[in-house]
């Protein structure tokens, strides 16, 4: 069985007036099935563009990127974005969701593009979006809820193609700790039925949540270690 995520020896430069300038130095992971990452690190250490990368929206300028055992730099457009609907779901800060549209079309959105019909379509919308508790709220719109539930409707997105893979940069980031706290609960429900999860976060107590904690420095891994679980002081 494959690893979800191989990174070997990446690299990404951006361009710039100023000509190349790396923001990435030789990353390398593997994250295996059912893994829980989260990723920390400074402002400005190279987070974001990394997960871009794992998420398939930004190629890398030298290095192996391994997605559910596919050579990504190997793909075509086409193919490229088949790999990504099927393994990957995402979830941003921003929630990104359409302001004029129901939660069901929200969430049923991704499958449009996979050509499913629309009644499948609505019956898989309400079915994620009963898992993630909103199923009382179909056709609400997004200003009709609050952000933690916002940001709900986001992770049902994410899940309406059965991702394999969870990719997340800051999902609480504009949250208070009490939502934070509940949105974590979710991803660790998610996590232990089996979904690989990598998320990015500048909060100490959510990245808690993960099983490993790999920390970025100037685009470089500098740290990378599974939590320790509690052990009592013995006399
Ligand atoms: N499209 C771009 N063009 C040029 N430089 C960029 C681009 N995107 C990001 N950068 C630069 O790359 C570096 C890393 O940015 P990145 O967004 O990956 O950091 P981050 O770790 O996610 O930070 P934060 O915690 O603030 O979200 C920064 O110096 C940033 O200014
Ligand atoms: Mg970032």
């Amino acid at each position: 069985m494959s690893n979800v995520i191989e990174v070997r020896h990446l690299y990404k430069n951006y361009q710039t007036a100023a000509g190349a300038f790396p923001v990435l130095k030789d990353v390398n992971l593997i994250v295996e099935r059912g893994d829980y990452v989260a990723i920390m690190g400074p402002s400005g250490s190279g987070k974001s563009t990394f997960m871009n990368i794992l998420g398939c929206l930004d190629r890398p300028t030298a290095g192996e990127y391994l997605l559910d055992g596919h050579q990504v730099s190997l793909l075509g457009g086409n193919a490229l974005a088949q790999l990504r609907n099927k393994t990957i779901g995402f979830v941003f800060q921003g929630f990104n969701l359409l302001a004029r549209s129901t939660l069901l079309d929200n969430v049923a959105l991704p499958l449009v593009y996979s050509g499913v019909d629309k009644r499948t379509r609505h019956e898989k919308a309400e079915q994620v979006l009963t898992k993630v508790g909103l199923g009382g709220y179909l056709n609400s719109r997004p200003n009709q809820i609050s952000g933690g539930q916002q940001q709900r409707v986001a992770i049902a997105r994410a899940l309406i193609n059965d991702p394999r893979l969870i990719l997340a940069d800051e999902p609480t980031g504009n949250l208070d700790s009490k939502t934070s706290e509940e949105i974590m609960q979710l991803f660790d429900g998610l996590n232990s039925e089996g979904i690989s999860i990598v998320l990015v976060t500048h909060e100490h107590d959510i990245a808690e949540h993960a099983k490993r904690q790999v920390r970025f420095l100037d685009g470089k891994i500098v740290h990378d270690s599974y939590a320790q679980p509690a052990v009592m002081e013995v006399n």
